[in-house]
């Protein structure tokens, strides 16, 4: 085989495996209903599947999403996530949901999910949403930022920080659909100024510009996850 022909090979196996690892794993089979067994010994990407014959319609089915979530927290805002943990028929399949609800002035504070893209519409209320690009050629961080009203649709591309914030007077609420069967989210205050055991203050400081004593401060705070 020519030398080229060998790179132009190994260049293609190497991509066409980066494809197959960069999202969630193609369906093999109609579907997959999740088995969450704490006793088992093996660890698959993903969960185990129960036997097709041994699925029911539940297994399919999540309810309450009518239901506002408690916002009376340090935020004021509360994440309902059905993904294959509440829901386990869509273990698999690539997808998951979220209800938002923001009180007045409630945040979902910035924060990323590592394996999903987020495709968010307003069913109540107004809010100021936004993402952060990841470093541009020139050194930017670039920020796309709107204000939604009812019925606007917004998309935060996968892994890229983002936030929502109800801009107004009346409770708000948002329903999102994640492109992951398990989005997962780094909440980016929390990630590092609570994680446990603490990063070294030194890191901190010189990351965030910020004196010791402030970066122990906000070291000894309480972070809500979202
Ligand atoms: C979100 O709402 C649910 C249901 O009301 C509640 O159980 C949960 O504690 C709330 N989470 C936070 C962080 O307030």
């Amino acid at each position: 085989m020519e030398a080229r022909h060998f790179f132009a090979c190994l260049i293609f196996f190497a991509m066409s495996s980066y494809v197959a690892y960069a999202t969630d794993p193609t369906q093999l089979q109609d579907f997959c209903v999740a088995v969450n067994d704490p006793n088992k010994e093996l660890f698959v990407n993903g969960l185990f599947c129960k036997n097709p014959m041994d699925a029911k319609p539940e297994d399919f089915f999540f309810d309450g999403l009518d239901k506002p979530g408690f916002t009376g927290n340090m935020l004021r805002s509360n994440v309902t996530l059905v993904s294959a943990l509440q829901l386990p028929g869509l273990n698999t399949l690539g997808i998951s949901l979220a209800r938002i609800d923001y009180a007045p002035y409630g945040l979902n504070p910035p924060h990323t999910h590592p394996r999903a893209s987020e495709i968010l519409t307003v069913m109540e209320g107004t809010l100021y949403v936004g993402f952060v690009t990841s470093n541009l050629a020139n050194g930017d961080n670039k920020l796309f930022a709107k204000v939604l009203n009812k019925g606007d649709v917004f998309v935060f591309p996968q892994g890229l920080i983002h936030f929502q914030f109800n801009a107004g007077k009346t409770p708000a609420v948002a329903i999102a659909g994640l492109s992951s069967q398990n989005p997962g989210t780094v909440t980016i205050a929390k990630a590092v100024f609570g994680a446990e055991p603490p990063i070294s203050v030194d890191v901190l400081s010189k990351a965030f510009q910020l004196d010791e004593y402030m970066v122990k401060k906000l070291q000894s705070q309480f972070w809500m996850s979202t």
